[in-house]
């Protein structure tokens, strides 16, 4: 019988320390609600450079808008950022007709540009640029793609789309037009002048 009583104790000596333990651990979390408790390693997921976001001491480096990324001087462009002037309005979209496609035209540019096209325009524009894309077939939501081609395929803002100047299609490209969204984010400047050549060739069926 003593045997089994000193069992028992230790039974609840273990019991109220884990008890004791826990509560301790869980103390913490009580004081700051915003607090994410015992973390582990913390440097482990904590870079130790500085996060973009994360504010800087403004009285130490007074010059500092009070976090690390800065606002860029004025008038200047990140490396690999090429400006596109043109606003999205309807002089824009008319301004837009006399820019030129710096492109050089080779099979290879051509190749790259049927290839960008049928990725990101073909699902509504179709392989052919018929307007008739597997969205636009499956009915799913989006309607009146103009065929890139034809006498009777016109621009919701005027004219044929056989005759449309590349300035126009990389406008577009840049800014979307009502349900064709915006793509200067899936694809660079040279990216889109190759697209843009390939649709020009899409225009000439
Ligand atoms: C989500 C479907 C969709 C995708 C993807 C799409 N388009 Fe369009 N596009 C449209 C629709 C719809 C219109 C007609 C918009 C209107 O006139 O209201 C259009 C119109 C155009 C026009 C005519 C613009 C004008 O001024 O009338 C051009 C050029 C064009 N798209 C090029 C492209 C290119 C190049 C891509 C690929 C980078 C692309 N589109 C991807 C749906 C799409």
């Amino acid at each position: 019988m003593k045997g089994s009583i000193s069992a028992m104790n230790k039974k609840t000596i273990v019991y109220a320390a884990v008890v004791m333990l826990v509560t301790v651990a869980l103390l913490p979390a009580c004081r700051d609600k915003k607090s994410t408790g015992l973390e582990y390693a913390r440097n482990m997921y904590d870079p130790i450079a500085y996060n973009q976001d994360q504010p800087t001491d403004k009285k130490a480096i007074p010059s500092f808008n009070g976090q690390t990324a800065q606002t860029p001087p004025p008038n200047t462009d990140p490396i690999g950022f090429d400006r596109y002037e043109l606003p999205n309005t309807k002089e824009g979209y008319e301004a837009s007709a006399t820019v030129v496609n710096p492109t050089t035209l080779t099979k290879e540019t051509l190749l790259e540009g049927q290839h960008l096209y049928k990725v990101f325009c073909s699902p509504c524009h179709g392989v052919k640029g018929d307007g008739k894309g597997h969205i636009v077939e499956l009915d799913k939501g989006i309607s009146g793609v103009p065929a890139y081609f034809g006498a009777e395929s016109t621009s919701s803002r005027g004219g044929l789309m056989k005759d449309m100047p590349a300035g126009k299609i990389y406008h577009t490209i840049v800014y979307g037009l009502n349900a064709m969204g915006s793509y200067a984010s899936q694809l660079t400047p040279t990216e889109r002048w190759k697209v843009v050549a390939y649709v020009q060739q899409l225009q000439k069926q």
